[in-house]
Protein backbone atom coordinates (compact mmCIF):
# COMPACT_ATOMS: atom_id res chain seq x y z
CA UNK A 1 0.00 0.00 0.00
CA UNK A 2 1.07 2.96 -1.05
CA UNK A 3 0.36 6.65 0.66
CA UNK A 4 -0.13 9.54 -1.56
CA UNK A 5 -0.61 13.32 -0.38
CA UNK A 6 -2.09 14.85 -2.88
CA UNK A 7 -1.11 18.93 -2.66
CA UNK A 8 -3.79 21.42 -4.72
CA UNK A 9 -4.18 25.57 -3.48
CA UNK A 10 -5.40 27.54 -6.63
CA UNK A 11 -8.18 27.10 -9.00
CA UNK A 12 -6.04 25.67 -11.94
CA UNK A 13 -5.00 22.49 -9.63
CA UNK A 14 -8.10 21.16 -8.65
CA UNK A 15 -8.93 20.13 -12.30
CA UNK A 16 -5.32 18.65 -12.72
CA UNK A 17 -5.71 16.23 -9.58
CA UNK A 18 -9.42 15.33 -9.53
CA UNK A 19 -8.68 12.66 -12.39
CA UNK A 20 -5.72 10.74 -10.57
CA UNK A 21 -7.43 10.94 -7.35
CA UNK A 22 -10.42 9.26 -8.99
CA UNK A 23 -7.64 6.75 -10.71
CA UNK A 24 -6.32 5.41 -7.70
CA UNK A 25 -9.50 5.32 -5.68
CA UNK A 26 -10.05 2.07 -8.34
CA UNK A 27 -6.79 0.60 -6.77
CA UNK A 28 -8.04 0.62 -3.15
CA UNK A 29 -5.37 -2.20 -2.27
CA UNK A 30 -2.54 -0.44 -3.89
CA UNK A 31 -2.63 3.23 -3.22
CA UNK A 32 -4.48 5.53 0.22
CA UNK A 33 -4.84 8.93 -1.13
CA UNK A 34 -4.52 12.17 1.38
CA UNK A 35 -5.83 15.29 -0.33
CA UNK A 36 -4.30 18.57 1.49
CA UNK A 37 -5.27 21.97 0.25
CA UNK A 38 -3.15 25.08 0.95
CA UNK A 39 -5.60 27.77 0.61
CA UNK A 40 -3.92 29.61 -1.73
CA UNK A 41 -7.41 29.91 -3.47
CA UNK A 42 -10.05 30.58 -0.93
CA UNK A 43 -13.19 32.21 -1.86
CA UNK A 44 -16.16 29.70 -2.62
CA UNK A 45 -16.02 31.05 -6.55
CA UNK A 46 -12.04 30.15 -7.10
CA UNK A 47 -11.90 26.34 -4.58
CA UNK A 48 -15.40 25.13 -2.86
CA UNK A 49 -17.32 25.14 -6.23
CA UNK A 50 -14.75 23.79 -8.19
CA UNK A 51 -14.61 20.58 -5.62
CA UNK A 52 -18.72 20.02 -6.55
CA UNK A 53 -18.12 20.04 -10.12
CA UNK A 54 -15.28 18.16 -10.32
CA UNK A 55 -16.46 15.42 -7.80
CA UNK A 56 -13.23 16.06 -5.60
CA UNK A 57 -13.29 14.78 -1.94
CA UNK A 58 -13.33 17.27 0.59
CA UNK A 59 -9.68 17.94 1.74
CA UNK A 60 -8.36 15.73 4.03
CA UNK A 61 -6.19 18.69 5.28
CA UNK A 62 -6.47 22.98 5.08
CA UNK A 63 -3.16 24.92 5.43
CA UNK A 64 -5.72 27.82 5.24
CA UNK A 65 -2.50 30.12 3.89
CA UNK A 66 -4.14 32.78 1.79
CA UNK A 67 -3.46 35.58 0.01
CA UNK A 68 0.16 37.55 0.28
CA UNK A 69 3.23 38.40 -1.77
CA UNK A 70 5.31 35.40 -3.59
CA UNK A 71 7.56 35.12 -0.55
CA UNK A 72 4.70 35.58 1.96
CA UNK A 73 2.33 32.57 0.56
CA UNK A 74 5.29 30.48 -0.81
CA UNK A 75 6.65 30.61 3.04
CA UNK A 76 3.29 30.10 4.72
CA UNK A 77 2.70 27.20 2.46
CA UNK A 78 5.95 25.89 3.68
CA UNK A 79 5.69 26.34 7.05
CA UNK A 80 2.48 25.15 7.05
CA UNK A 81 2.78 21.92 5.11
CA UNK A 82 6.39 20.64 6.62
CA UNK A 83 4.54 19.39 9.92
CA UNK A 84 1.80 17.73 7.47
CA UNK A 85 4.48 16.12 6.11
CA UNK A 86 6.20 14.54 8.89
CA UNK A 87 2.93 13.84 10.53
CA UNK A 88 1.64 12.04 7.44
CA UNK A 89 4.54 10.14 6.50
CA UNK A 90 3.59 10.03 2.87
CA UNK A 91 5.44 7.72 0.38
CA UNK A 92 4.70 9.89 -2.49
CA UNK A 93 3.51 13.15 -3.25
CA UNK A 94 2.08 14.46 -6.16
CA UNK A 95 2.00 17.99 -6.87
CA UNK A 96 0.39 19.75 -9.87
CA UNK A 97 0.75 22.96 -12.52
CA UNK A 98 2.94 25.70 -11.28
CA UNK A 99 1.20 27.86 -8.69
CA UNK A 100 3.18 29.19 -5.52
CA UNK A 101 1.70 26.20 -3.57
CA UNK A 102 3.19 23.68 -6.13
CA UNK A 103 6.69 25.41 -5.84
CA UNK A 104 6.53 25.32 -2.15
CA UNK A 105 5.61 21.65 -1.93
CA UNK A 106 8.46 21.10 -3.89
CA UNK A 107 10.79 22.67 -1.90
CA UNK A 108 9.54 21.18 1.09
CA UNK A 109 9.10 17.56 0.11
CA UNK A 110 12.93 17.50 -1.64
CA UNK A 111 14.55 18.71 1.80
CA UNK A 112 12.73 15.77 3.69
CA UNK A 113 13.57 13.16 1.15
CA UNK A 114 9.97 12.33 0.20
CA UNK A 115 10.02 11.42 -3.67
CA UNK A 116 7.93 13.98 -5.40
CA UNK A 117 5.88 13.96 -8.48
CA UNK A 118 5.04 17.00 -10.79
CA UNK A 119 2.15 16.30 -13.27
CA UNK A 120 2.05 19.17 -16.11
CA UNK A 121 6.47 19.37 -15.73
CA UNK A 122 8.82 20.78 -18.25
CA UNK A 123 6.44 23.62 -20.13
CA UNK A 124 8.47 26.86 -20.64
CA UNK A 125 7.42 30.09 -21.72
CA UNK A 126 11.04 31.17 -21.55
CA UNK A 127 10.05 34.45 -19.79
CA UNK A 128 11.53 34.56 -16.51
CA UNK A 129 9.01 37.70 -15.68
CA UNK A 130 6.33 35.67 -15.42
CA UNK A 131 6.36 33.85 -11.56
CA UNK A 132 4.79 30.81 -12.97
CA UNK A 133 8.17 30.04 -14.71
CA UNK A 134 10.13 30.27 -11.94
CA UNK A 135 8.25 28.21 -10.27
CA UNK A 136 8.46 25.33 -13.19
CA UNK A 137 11.90 25.36 -13.43
CA UNK A 138 12.30 25.03 -9.52
CA UNK A 139 9.26 22.22 -9.11
CA UNK A 140 11.00 19.92 -11.67
CA UNK A 141 14.70 20.34 -11.03
CA UNK A 142 13.35 19.21 -7.61
CA UNK A 143 10.95 16.00 -8.69
CA UNK A 144 11.77 12.53 -9.33
CA UNK A 145 9.21 11.76 -11.46
CA UNK A 146 8.06 14.33 -13.98
CA UNK A 147 4.76 13.63 -15.98
CA UNK A 148 4.54 15.96 -19.68
CA UNK A 149 1.44 16.72 -21.38
CA UNK A 150 3.30 17.41 -25.27
CA UNK A 151 6.43 16.68 -26.89
CA UNK A 152 8.35 19.91 -26.54
CA UNK A 153 8.27 19.49 -22.36
CA UNK A 154 9.88 16.62 -22.72
CA UNK A 155 13.04 18.66 -24.65
CA UNK A 156 13.42 21.35 -22.03
CA UNK A 157 13.47 18.89 -19.49
CA UNK A 158 16.20 17.15 -21.10
CA UNK A 159 17.99 20.52 -22.17
CA UNK A 160 18.01 21.25 -18.97
CA UNK A 161 19.81 17.64 -17.43
CA UNK A 162 17.17 16.36 -16.10
CA UNK A 163 17.36 11.81 -16.52
CA UNK A 164 15.79 10.60 -18.82
CA UNK A 165 14.11 7.88 -16.70
CA UNK A 166 12.21 10.36 -14.74
CA UNK A 167 10.36 11.65 -17.55
CA UNK A 168 7.04 10.56 -18.93
CA UNK A 169 4.60 11.51 -21.84
CA UNK A 170 1.54 10.83 -20.23
CA UNK A 171 -1.32 13.52 -21.70
CA UNK A 172 -2.78 16.10 -20.10
CA UNK A 173 -5.09 15.40 -17.14
CA UNK A 174 -6.93 18.74 -17.19
CA UNK A 175 -8.05 17.15 -20.56
CA UNK A 176 -9.17 14.12 -18.26
CA UNK A 177 -11.54 16.44 -16.11
CA UNK A 178 -12.84 17.65 -19.50
CA UNK A 179 -13.40 15.26 -21.05
CA UNK A 180 -15.44 13.26 -17.85
CA UNK A 181 -17.44 16.83 -17.55
CA UNK A 182 -18.63 16.79 -21.16
CA UNK A 183 -22.21 15.53 -20.77
CA UNK A 184 -22.90 17.87 -17.72
CA UNK A 185 -21.09 20.59 -19.92
CA UNK A 186 -23.81 20.27 -22.63
CA UNK A 187 -26.76 20.12 -20.12
CA UNK A 188 -25.38 23.56 -18.79
CA UNK A 189 -28.30 26.49 -18.68
CA UNK A 190 -25.07 28.80 -18.38
CA UNK A 191 -25.52 30.59 -21.82
CA UNK A 192 -29.40 30.56 -21.65
CA UNK A 193 -28.89 32.15 -17.92
CA UNK A 194 -26.61 35.08 -19.16
CA UNK A 195 -28.80 35.14 -22.66
CA UNK A 196 -26.04 34.66 -25.07
CA UNK A 197 -26.95 33.16 -28.19
CA UNK A 198 -24.58 30.01 -28.97
CA UNK A 199 -21.69 30.83 -31.23
CA UNK A 200 -22.97 34.17 -30.69
CA UNK A 201 -20.77 35.54 -28.09
CA UNK A 202 -16.81 36.07 -27.03
CA UNK A 203 -15.45 34.49 -24.00
CA UNK A 204 -12.78 36.56 -21.85
CA UNK A 205 -10.49 35.71 -19.00
CA UNK A 206 -7.62 38.05 -18.06
CA UNK A 207 -6.01 37.80 -14.56
CA UNK A 208 -2.01 37.22 -15.97
CA UNK A 209 -0.28 40.10 -13.40
CA UNK A 210 1.69 41.40 -16.37
CA UNK A 211 -1.69 42.06 -18.51
CA UNK A 212 -4.02 43.29 -15.14
CA UNK A 213 -1.42 45.26 -12.05
CA UNK A 214 -0.35 47.86 -14.65
CA UNK A 215 -3.92 50.12 -14.73
CA UNK A 216 -2.51 51.65 -18.51
CA UNK A 217 -2.15 47.68 -19.60
CA UNK A 218 -5.02 46.88 -18.15
CA UNK A 219 -7.06 50.06 -20.17
CA UNK A 220 -6.08 49.47 -23.00
CA UNK A 221 -7.46 45.56 -22.85
CA UNK A 222 -10.91 46.36 -21.74
CA UNK A 223 -10.72 49.43 -23.99
CA UNK A 224 -10.13 46.62 -27.11
CA UNK A 225 -12.97 44.51 -25.55
CA UNK A 226 -15.45 47.24 -25.54
CA UNK A 227 -14.73 47.54 -28.91
CA UNK A 228 -15.15 43.97 -29.69
CA UNK A 229 -18.27 44.21 -27.59
CA UNK A 230 -19.86 46.37 -30.43
CA UNK A 231 -20.21 43.51 -32.90
CA UNK A 232 -20.26 40.71 -30.46
CA UNK A 233 -21.15 40.44 -27.18
CA UNK A 234 -18.29 39.47 -24.75
CA UNK A 235 -18.98 37.98 -21.47
CA UNK A 236 -16.07 38.23 -18.77
CA UNK A 237 -16.09 36.22 -15.90
CA UNK A 238 -13.63 38.45 -13.77
CA UNK A 239 -11.18 36.83 -11.43
CA UNK A 240 -10.34 38.53 -7.88
CA UNK A 241 -7.06 39.88 -8.92
CA UNK A 242 -8.83 41.50 -12.16
CA UNK A 243 -11.67 42.53 -10.29
CA UNK A 244 -9.60 44.66 -7.39
CA UNK A 245 -7.66 45.80 -10.07
CA UNK A 246 -10.13 46.95 -12.17
CA UNK A 247 -11.79 48.73 -8.94
CA UNK A 248 -8.79 50.18 -8.15
CA UNK A 249 -7.91 51.69 -11.84
CA UNK A 250 -11.75 53.08 -11.71
CA UNK A 251 -12.25 50.75 -14.84
CA UNK A 252 -15.02 49.39 -14.04
CA UNK A 253 -17.83 50.98 -16.05
CA UNK A 254 -16.91 50.29 -19.45
CA UNK A 255 -19.51 50.02 -22.21
CA UNK A 256 -21.89 47.74 -21.68
CA UNK A 257 -21.79 45.14 -24.14
CA UNK A 258 -18.42 44.23 -22.16
CA UNK A 259 -20.70 41.69 -19.46
CA UNK A 260 -18.37 41.25 -16.66
CA UNK A 261 -19.79 38.50 -14.21
CA UNK A 262 -18.57 36.75 -11.09
CA UNK A 263 -15.78 33.99 -11.64
CA UNK A 264 -18.02 30.86 -12.98
CA UNK A 265 -18.44 27.30 -11.72
CA UNK A 266 -16.06 24.74 -13.63
CA UNK A 267 -18.91 23.26 -15.80
CA UNK A 268 -20.33 26.70 -16.78
CA UNK A 269 -17.30 28.13 -17.98
CA UNK A 270 -16.49 25.47 -20.13
CA UNK A 271 -19.92 25.18 -21.11
CA UNK A 272 -19.87 29.08 -22.40
CA UNK A 273 -16.10 28.03 -23.71
CA UNK A 274 -17.20 25.44 -25.78
CA UNK A 275 -19.84 27.54 -27.35
CA UNK A 276 -18.56 30.37 -27.89
CA UNK A 277 -17.40 32.37 -31.35
CA UNK A 278 -13.93 33.06 -29.86
CA UNK A 279 -12.48 33.13 -27.04
CA UNK A 280 -9.92 35.69 -25.37
CA UNK A 281 -7.54 34.59 -22.53
CA UNK A 282 -4.21 34.89 -20.52
CA UNK A 283 -4.84 31.76 -19.03
CA UNK A 284 -2.58 28.76 -19.42
CA UNK A 285 -5.28 26.22 -18.70
CA UNK A 286 -7.86 27.98 -21.29
CA UNK A 287 -5.45 27.60 -24.37
CA UNK A 288 -5.44 24.00 -23.56
CA UNK A 289 -9.50 23.54 -23.02
CA UNK A 290 -10.30 25.76 -26.50
CA UNK A 291 -7.63 23.69 -28.61
CA UNK A 292 -9.28 20.67 -27.19
CA UNK A 293 -12.75 21.71 -27.86
CA UNK A 294 -11.55 23.45 -31.57
CA UNK A 295 -12.88 26.67 -30.65
CA UNK A 296 -10.73 29.76 -31.69
CA UNK A 297 -8.50 31.28 -28.97
CA UNK A 298 -6.47 34.51 -29.12
CA UNK A 299 -4.06 34.49 -26.04
CA UNK A 300 -2.96 38.09 -24.82
CA UNK A 301 0.71 37.20 -23.93
CA UNK A 302 3.76 37.59 -26.05
CA UNK A 303 4.41 33.58 -25.24
CA UNK A 304 3.55 30.36 -24.05
CA UNK A 305 4.51 27.84 -22.19
CA UNK A 306 2.36 25.52 -24.15
CA UNK A 307 3.43 25.46 -27.59
CA UNK A 308 1.22 22.63 -29.24
CA UNK A 309 -1.92 24.58 -28.75
CA UNK A 310 -0.74 26.89 -31.59
CA UNK A 311 1.28 24.52 -33.49
CA UNK A 312 -1.24 21.77 -33.01
CA UNK A 313 -4.72 23.41 -32.03
CA UNK A 314 -6.59 26.80 -32.31
CA UNK A 315 -4.34 29.16 -30.06
CA UNK A 316 -2.83 31.93 -31.64
CA UNK A 317 -0.32 34.77 -29.51
CA UNK A 318 -1.64 38.38 -30.04
CA UNK A 319 -0.19 41.85 -29.45
CA UNK A 320 -1.05 43.51 -26.66
CA UNK A 321 -1.63 46.84 -28.34
CA UNK A 322 -5.31 47.44 -28.85
CA UNK A 323 -5.32 47.46 -32.84
CA UNK A 324 -3.80 43.76 -33.15
CA UNK A 325 -6.59 42.55 -30.38
CA UNK A 326 -9.36 44.21 -32.47
CA UNK A 327 -7.57 43.11 -36.28
CA UNK A 328 -7.27 39.57 -34.15
CA UNK A 329 -10.74 39.41 -33.22
CA UNK A 330 -12.49 40.45 -35.79
CA UNK A 331 -10.51 37.81 -38.13
CA UNK A 332 -11.89 34.90 -35.50
CA UNK A 333 -15.44 36.07 -35.88
CA UNK A 334 -14.83 36.07 -39.60
CA UNK A 335 -13.69 31.95 -39.27
CA UNK A 336 -9.94 33.27 -39.99
CA UNK A 337 -8.46 30.66 -37.60
CA UNK A 338 -7.80 27.58 -39.25
CA UNK A 339 -8.87 24.46 -37.61
CA UNK A 340 -6.77 22.90 -34.87
CA UNK A 341 -5.79 19.07 -33.83
CA UNK A 342 -6.39 17.64 -30.69
CA UNK A 343 -2.10 17.27 -29.11
CA UNK A 344 -0.91 13.86 -28.93
CA UNK A 345 -2.63 11.56 -25.38
CA UNK A 346 -4.79 14.39 -25.01
CA UNK A 347 -7.77 11.76 -24.92
CA UNK A 348 -8.65 11.64 -21.27
CA UNK A 349 -6.52 8.93 -20.67
CA UNK A 350 -3.41 11.10 -19.08
CA UNK A 351 -4.56 9.89 -15.05
CA UNK A 352 -4.99 5.77 -16.28
CA UNK A 353 -1.39 6.40 -17.49
CA UNK A 354 0.55 8.12 -14.50
CA UNK A 355 -1.47 5.71 -11.97
CA UNK A 356 -0.24 2.68 -14.09
CA UNK A 357 3.19 3.96 -13.57
CA UNK A 358 2.86 4.65 -9.82
CA UNK A 359 1.47 1.25 -9.29
CA UNK A 360 3.79 -0.11 -6.75
CA UNK A 361 5.39 -3.44 -8.54
CA UNK A 362 4.23 -5.88 -7.42
CA UNK A 363 0.68 -5.03 -8.70
CA UNK A 364 2.21 -4.06 -11.75
CA UNK A 365 3.06 -7.37 -12.07
CA UNK A 366 0.07 -9.34 -11.31
CA UNK A 367 -2.25 -7.08 -13.38
CA UNK A 368 0.08 -7.43 -16.32
C1 LIG B 1 -2.70 32.17 -9.11
C2 LIG B 1 -1.45 31.56 -9.74
C3 LIG B 1 -1.60 31.56 -11.26
C4 LIG B 1 -2.88 30.91 -11.69
C5 LIG B 1 -4.02 31.61 -11.00
C6 LIG B 1 -5.35 31.04 -11.38
C7 LIG B 1 0.69 31.91 -8.59
C8 LIG B 1 1.97 32.66 -8.63
N1 LIG B 1 -0.25 32.33 -9.44
O1 LIG B 1 -2.75 33.54 -9.48
O2 LIG B 1 -0.52 30.82 -11.82
O3 LIG B 1 -3.01 31.00 -13.09
O4 LIG B 1 -3.84 31.49 -9.58
O5 LIG B 1 -6.38 31.73 -10.75
O6 LIG B 1 0.56 30.98 -7.82
N2 LIG B 1 -7.86 36.45 -4.29
C9 LIG B 1 -9.14 36.45 -3.79
N3 LIG B 1 -9.72 35.26 -3.50
C10 LIG B 1 -9.09 34.06 -3.69
C11 LIG B 1 -7.78 34.09 -4.20
C12 LIG B 1 -7.19 35.27 -4.51
O7 LIG B 1 -9.74 37.49 -3.59
O8 LIG B 1 -9.68 33.02 -3.42
C13 LIG B 1 -7.24 37.74 -4.63
C14 LIG B 1 -6.34 38.25 -3.53
O9 LIG B 1 -6.44 39.61 -3.44
C15 LIG B 1 -4.96 37.88 -4.00
C16 LIG B 1 -5.10 37.97 -5.51
O10 LIG B 1 -6.43 37.57 -5.78
O11 LIG B 1 -3.97 38.72 -3.51
C17 LIG B 1 -4.16 37.07 -6.24
O12 LIG B 1 -4.23 35.73 -5.74
P1 LIG B 1 -2.94 34.77 -5.84
O13 LIG B 1 -3.28 33.43 -5.32
O14 LIG B 1 -1.76 35.46 -5.23
O15 LIG B 1 -2.62 34.72 -7.38
P2 LIG B 1 -3.58 34.59 -8.65
O16 LIG B 1 -3.54 35.85 -9.40
O17 LIG B 1 -4.91 34.02 -8.28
Amino acid sequence: MMRVLHIVGARPNFMKIAPIIAEMRKYPESFESVLVHTGQHYDPKMSGVFFRDLELPAPDVFLGVGSGTHAEQTARVMLALEPVILERCPDLVVIVGDVNSTVAAALVCAKLCVPLAHVEAGLRSFDRTMPEEVNRIVTDQLSDLLFTTEEDANANLLREGVAPAKIHFVGNVMIDSLVKALPKIERSQASERLGLERKGYALVTLHRPSNVDDPASLATILGALADIGGDLPVVFPVHPRTAQNIARAGLATTSGALRMVDPLPYVDFLHLCANARLVLTDSGGVQEETTYLGIPCLTLRPNTERPATVSLGTNRLIGLDRRSIETAARAAMNGGVSEGRVPPLWDGRAAERIVTILQPSEARRSAA
